[in-house]
């Protein structure tokens, strides 16, 4: 399988901080917020990686995460000329993908929970179709929202509803088939002008291949779009690390964890880092495993 990281998009509403740089390269509490995508699909053990951003912002990502190498993975790069909706990453990513199935990230969602590794290994566990997440959210408006039978078979999906039919939101990571690419590449733009995703999960649900996972409790979900949502991923990834002394989104643990690169090359990563809590939590993983 392969992995796709959306990061481009405008960041309107993070303005003034996202004026000259990405959204993406923002720090969640103590990293860029685009390590939190990139560690989802690392947990999965997916290894070859393409992420997608403007033309502006793509060098800075390069500078940032170079070739992968050091995490045992492989970073392609390619450019989103606008931002055409997230159904674009298909289109844009085709080469990419060739003939195999993908796993999609957007740059801006954060997941954390003891079950949500679980979770995340029975959706990828697919063998054709599409596997998407529910999660109860409070504003269902603002998202996609999904609609289940009592029975939990999924109805409908709309994006942001003015009348939404549950409050099951749809996080942004979405399991494919390769049909996705013959998929986003025949849908038409919405009104508001966007190749939308739940275009392409609808057209999944009407051929009966969708399938929902509903994330269980205990598990968080951030999309970090607006300065409160930014705000609370922050605080909460600040407690969970020194509380729990458990690092959400630490890129050189997972690839250690995962056997991509092994205990010189974690030590190596570690050192320039050594002044923050950052780099001595790689020093406590390297001697505790
Ligand atoms: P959004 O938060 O919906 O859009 P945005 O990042 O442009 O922000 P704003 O509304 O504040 O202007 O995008 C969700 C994620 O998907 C985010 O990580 C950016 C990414 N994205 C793209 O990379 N390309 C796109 O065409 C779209 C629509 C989103």
């Amino acid at each position: 399988m392969k992995g796709v990281v959306l990061a481009g998009g405008t960041g309107t509403r993070l303005y003034p901080a996202t004026m000259a740089c990405s959204k993406q390269l923002i720090p969640i509490y103590d990293k860029p917020m685009i390590y939190y995508s990139l560690a989802v699909l690392m947990l999965l053990g997916v290894r070859d990686i393409l992420i997608i951003s403007t033309s502006k912002d793509v060098p800075m990502f390069k500078d940032l995460l170079k070739d992968g190498e050091q995490f045992g993975v492989h970073f392609s790069y390619m450019v989103q000329e606008k931002p055409r909706g997230i159904a674009d990453a298909f289109i844009v990513g085709k080469d990419f993908i060739g003939t195999d199935s993908v796993c999609l990230i957007l740059g801006d969602n954060l997941f954390y929970g003891a079950d949500f590794e679980d979770s995340l290994n029975k959706a990828a566990n697919f063998r054709d179709g599409a596997v998407i997440f529910g999660y109860f959210v409070k504003n269902p408006k603002d998202f996609g929202v999904v609609e289940f039978s009592k029975d939990g078979k999924v109805l409908s999906i709309e994006e942001k509803p003015k009348e939404p039919k549950s409050n099951f939101a749809v996080p942004g990571l979405y399991f494919y088939d390769n049909d996705v690419l013959e998929i986003a590449n025949n849908i038409k733009y919405s009104n508001r002008g966007e190749l939308e995703i739940t275009a392409v999960n609808d057209i999944y649900l009407k051929r009966e291949k969708l399938r929902v996972e509903v994330l269980k409790d205990g598990t968080a979900w951030f999309d970090t779009g607006t300065h409160n949502d930014l705000l609370s991923a922050c605080n909460f990834v600040q407690s969970v690390q020194t509380r729990q002394r458990v690092y959400i989104g630490c890129l050189e643990e997972i690839a250690y964890k995962k056997g991509f690169i092994d205990k010189a090359s974690l030590l190596k990563l570690a050192e320039p880092m050594l002044k923050t809590d950052y780099g001595q939590h790689i020093l406590y993983i390297c001697e505790k495993y």
